[in-house]
C-alpha cells in the first residue's frame, strides 16, 4: 500500500520572514490526512521549519546536497548538516540543477547512497525534455535516468526513494502533461524498477508527477492509477492554494 506523498519545492524563493509566515498559515490551515506532505525550501530555511513544524506531521526538505559528509568543498552542505537541523527529505537531480548547476546521473547515484546512509530520504526527479519528447525518446531518457539513479543500490534502500515525475517541458510553462501521459510514464518508470528489482519492491515505490500542478488539475493527476503523488512548484508558494492540492 503505497502513501499518497505531496511535497511542495519552493526553488529559490521566500525569505525567511516569507518562510514564517507560510509555516504559521500552513499549520492552521494543516489538520492531517492520509496524505504524507513536506516542503522543499533554501537552506537557510529549513532549521526554521524543522521547529515550526515539529509534532504537526509537516516534514521538511532540502532541494540539494553534497554526497561527501565534509571536506574543502565551498559552498557545499552536507547529509549530517541536514540530519542535524532535521531535514526528512532532500530532493536529488531536479532538472534545473541538471540543466544549470551541471548534475549528472553519476551525481544523482552518489548524492542518493549518501542520503539513504545518513537516513534521509531521497526524492529522485527524472523527465524528458521536449526535443526528447518530440523524438518519442521520452521512455528511454527517463528509465535511462532511472537505472542511473538506483545503480547499486539494495531492495531494502530502493523502497525508501520516491520518484518525482517530472518533465522538463511542463515545468513552469503551465502547461501540464495530460494525465495519461503523466500516468504512462509512471508506469514506464514502474516497470523499469520491476525489471532493476522485483514486482514487491516496484510496487511500494511512491512515484510523484510534477510540472504545472495546481489546485484545478490536482484530483485529476491524483486519481490516476500510477500517481501516487505530486511535486509542486509555483502553487506550493501560496498556502491557500498548497493545502487545497493536499487535501485534492
Ligand atoms: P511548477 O509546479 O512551478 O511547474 O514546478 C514544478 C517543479 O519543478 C517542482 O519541482
Amino acid at each position: 500500500m503505497r502513501i499518497p506523498f505531496i511535497a511542495g519545492n519552493w526553488k529559490m524563493y521566500k525569505t525567511m520572514a516569507e518562510a514564517r509566515e507560510f509555516a504559521a498559515k500552513f499549520k492552521t490551515l494543516y489538520h492531517g490526512t492520509d496524505v504524507k506532505t513536506a516542503v522543499f525550501a533554501p537552506f537557510p530555511q529549513l532549521a526554521l521549519l524543522t521547529k515550526q513544524f515539529e509534532g504537526t506531521g509537516i516534514g521538511v526538505g532540502a532541494q540539494n546536497v553534497h554526497f561527501e559528509k565534509e571536506g574543502a568543498f565551498t559552498g557545499e552542505v552536507s547529509v549530517p548538516m541536514l540530519k542535524e537541523i532535521g531535514v526528512e527529505y532532500c530532493l536529488v537531480g531536479h532538472s534545473e540543477r541538471r540543466q544549470y548547476f551541471g548534475e549528472t546521473d553519476e551525481t544523482v547515484n552518489l548524492k542518493i547512497k549518501a542520503l539513504l546512509a545518513g537516513d534521509i530520504l531521497p526524492v529522485v526527479c527524472v523527465g524528458e525534455n521536449l526535443q526528447e519528447r518530440e523524438e518519442g525518446a521520452e521512455e528511454k531518457i527517463v528509465s535511462g535516468q532511472i537505472k542511473a539513479a538506483f545503480k547499486d543500490i539494495c531492495h531494502e534502500d530502493a523502497v525508501k526513494i520516491t520518484v518525482a515525475y517530472e518533465p522538463v517541458w511542463a515545468i513552469g510553462t503551465g502547461k501540464t502533461a495530460t494525465p495519461e501521459q503523466a500516468n504512462q510514464m509512471c508506469f514506464c518508470i514502474r516497470m523499469t524498477l520491476k525489471e532493476l528489482y522485483d514486482e514487491e519492491t516496484a510496487d511500494k515505490i511512491v512515484i510523484q508527477y510534477g510540472g504545472s500542478v495546481k489546485p484545478e488539475n490536482a484530483s485529476e493527476i491524483m486519481n490516476m492509477e500510477e500517481i501516487d503523488g505530486a511535486l509542486v512548484g509555483g502553487a506550493s508558494l501560496d498556502p491557500l492554494k498548497f493545502i487545497e492540492i493536499v487535501n485534492f
